[in-house]
C-alpha cells in the first residue's frame, strides 16, 4: 500500500464518494456546453466518433494514472509529482507537469467562471418565463444583446466565483458530497427527459444523423485535436484535478472500475446533451455551427416551447449552473492544495487569494464578447478562445501525455501493479500496452497531425 494512507487535506468517505466528486469534476459545462458547439462546428459524426476514440484510448488509460498517482503520492500533484520522482529516481524536472497543471487549471476556471455566469442569468431568464413562446430568432437576439453588456457578464462571473470560492474554502467533503449526491443524479433524470422531449420535436432524426454519420470530410485537422483536447477537458484530465481527487480516495477501491464507471457516466451525459440539442437545432432551422452561444439559444427556445417549460428550464440552468460548480472547485484543489503544503496556509485564505487571481484573468474572457471583440492574438482567436485553444487543446494533452509516460516508463511496475491490484496475466499486458504504447502513442499521433496538417 501507499507510504501514507490518508491525506492531510481530508478523504472521501467511501470509494462512491470519489466516484460522485471525480463525476462531479467531469461532468460540467465541458459535457452540456462545449461538446455539443464543438460537435456542432466541427460538423458532427466524424468528431464525436474521434472524441469517443479518444475517450477510451487515450482518456482512460491516462485517468486511471492520474487517481494511482494521486494515491500514490497522497500530496497536491505538484509534490506528488516531485515525490514520487524522486522515489522512481527519475529527474525531478517531472514536477514541472505539476506546474503546468496548476497553470491549466487557472486558465480554465478563468473563463469557466464567465460561462457558468451565463447559466447563473439563463436560470432567472427561464424562471420569469422570458423565453415563453419565444422564436429561434428571439432567443439568438437575446443572447447577443447579453453579450454585449460586459458588466452583467461580469456580475454573473463574480457571483460564481464567489460561490465556488466559498465551497472550496470549506473543505470538499463538508456540504459538497452532500449537495453532489443530489444534483448528479437529478441532472441524469432531467436529461433523459429532455432527451424524450426533442425526440418529439420533429429534428431527432436529422439530429441523431448529425451525431452519428461518420463523414470524415466534414472534420477539419484542426477538428481532430480539437475532439482529443475535448476528451481531456470533459474529462478533467491532464490537469492534476483528478489527481489531487485521487490523492483522497481510500486505498481499497478498485481504480480500474472506479475510472470506468466515471467516464461512462461522462460520456452518457454528453451524448445525451447533444441527443437533446441538435434536434431541437435542426427543427427549429438554427445553425448547428454557431459556437459558444448554442446552448443558450437553443435549450431556452425548447423550453419555451414545451409545457411546464418555465419549471424545466429553470431546473436545467440550475443543474448546469451546479455541475459547474462541481467542476470548478476541482479546477482549483491542485493549486489550492500545493499552497497549502508549502506554506502550511490556511484553506481559505488561499482560495480567496486564488479565486480573486482567476477572476481578474476572467474580465478577459468577459470583454472578448464586446470591448476585446475584434482583438484577436492569434489568428481568428480572441482572448477568450486563445485561452480555451491554449489550455484544453496544447497543455491537457500534453500534461496527460507526461502523466501518462511517468506511470508507464518511470514509476516502478511493482507501485503501479500494486495500486492497480494487477498480477501477472492477460490484464496486466492490456494495461502495460495501454499506458506504455496506446495511450501516449495517440496523443503524439494526433498533435503530429495537426502540425503536418497546418505546415501543409
Ligand atoms: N471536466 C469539466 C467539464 O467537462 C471541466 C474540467 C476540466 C474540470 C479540467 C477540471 C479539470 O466541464
Amino acid at each position: 500500500m501507499a507510504a501514507t494512507d490518508v491525506s492531510k487535506h481530508g478523504m472521501w468517505s467511501s470509494q462512491w464518494l470519489f466516484v460522485l466528486a471525480a463525476a462531479g469534476s467531469a461532468v460540467g459545462l465541458g459535457n452540456i456546453w462545449k461538446f455539443p458547439y464543438m460537435a456542432g462546428e466541427n460538423g458532427g459524426g466524424a468528431f464525436v466518433v474521434v472524441y469517443l476514440l479518444c475517450v477510451a484510448l487515450i482518456g482512460i488509460p491516462i485517468m486511471m494514472s492520474e487517481v494511482l498517482l494521486g494515491r500514490e503520492g497522497r500530496l497536491s500533484p505538484i509534490n506528488t509529482m516531485r515525490s514520487l520522482a524522486l522515489k522512481a529516481k527519475g529527474s525531478p524536472l517531472w514536477v514541472i507537469v505539476g506546474w503546468m497543471g496548476v497553470l491549466a487549471g487557472f486558465l480554465i476556471l478563468s473563463y469557466y467562471s464567465m460561462i457558468a455566469g451565463w447559466a447563473f442569468h439563463y436560470v432567472l431568464r427561464l424562471a420569469d418565463g422570458t423565453f415563453t413562446g419565444a422564436d429561434g430568432e428571439f432567443a439568438s437576439q437575446a443572447f447577443e444583446s447579453f453579450l454585449v453588456q460586459p458588466w452583467q457578464m461580469i456580475f454573473w462571473h463574480t457571483l460564481f466565483m464567489a460561490v465556488t470560492i466559498f465551497i472550496v474554502a470549506r473543505g470538499v467533503s463538508r456540504g459538497l458530497e452532500v449537495a453532489i449526491k443530489i444534483f448528479m443524479p437529478t441532472l441524469f433524470v432531467l436529461m433523459i427527459v429532455l432527451v424524450g422531449y426533442s425526440m418529439t420535436s420533429g429534428g431527432f432524426a436529422e439530429g441523431f444523423a448529425f451525431m452519428f454519420n461518420f463523414d470524415w470530410a466534414r472534420l477539419s485537422v484542426d477538428g481532430v485535436l480539437q475532439a482529443m483536447g475535448h476528451a481531456f477537458f470533459t474529462l478533467s484530465l491532464g490537469m492534476g484535478a483528478i489527481m489531487a481527487y485521487g490523492a483522497y480516495m481510500p486505498g481499497s477501491a478498485s481504480i480500474a472500475k472506479t475510472v470506468v464507471a466515471i467516464a461512462v457516466l461522462d460520456t452518457l451525459v454528453a451524448l445525451a446533451a447533444g441527443l437533446v440539442i441538435f434536434p431541437i437545432v435542426f427543427a427549429n432551422g438554427l445553425e448547428p455551427g454557431q459556437g459558444p452561444g448554442l446552448m443558450f439559444v437553443t435549450m431556452p427556445l425548447a423550453f419555451g416551447q414545451m409545457p411546464l417549460g418555465t419549471l424545466f428550464g429553470t431546473a436545467f440552468f440550475v443543474l448546469v449552473s451546479f455541475a459547474a460548480i462541481t467542476s470548478a472547485i476541482s479546477l482549483l484543489e491542485p493549486a489550492l492544495a500545493f499552497l497549502v503544503e508549502r506554506y502550511n496556509a490556511q484553506r481559505h485564505r488561499v482560495a480567496i487569494s486564488l479565486g480573486v487571481l482567476c477572476w481578474v484573468l476572467g474580465l478577459g474572457s468577459v470583454f472578448s464578447f464586446n470591448y476585446w471583440k475584434d482583438f484577436h492574438i492569434v489568428r481568428e482567436l480572441n482572448f477568450f478562445s486563445f485561452v480555451d485553444y491554449l489550455s484544453a487543446n496544447v497543455m491537457l494533452p500534453l500534461g496527460g501525455f507526461l502523466i501518462v509516460l511517468f506511470v508507464g516508463w518511470v514509476v516502478p511496475r511493482a507501485i503501479v501493479e500494486e495500486q492497480m491490484s494487477l498480477s501477472r496475466g492477460f490484464r496486466n499486458i492490456a494495461w502495460q500496452l495501454l499506458v506504455r504504447v496506446v495511450a501516449p502513442v495517440g496523443v503524439l499521433v494526433v498533435f503530429g497531425y495537426q502540425i503536418y496538417g497546418s505546415l501543409n
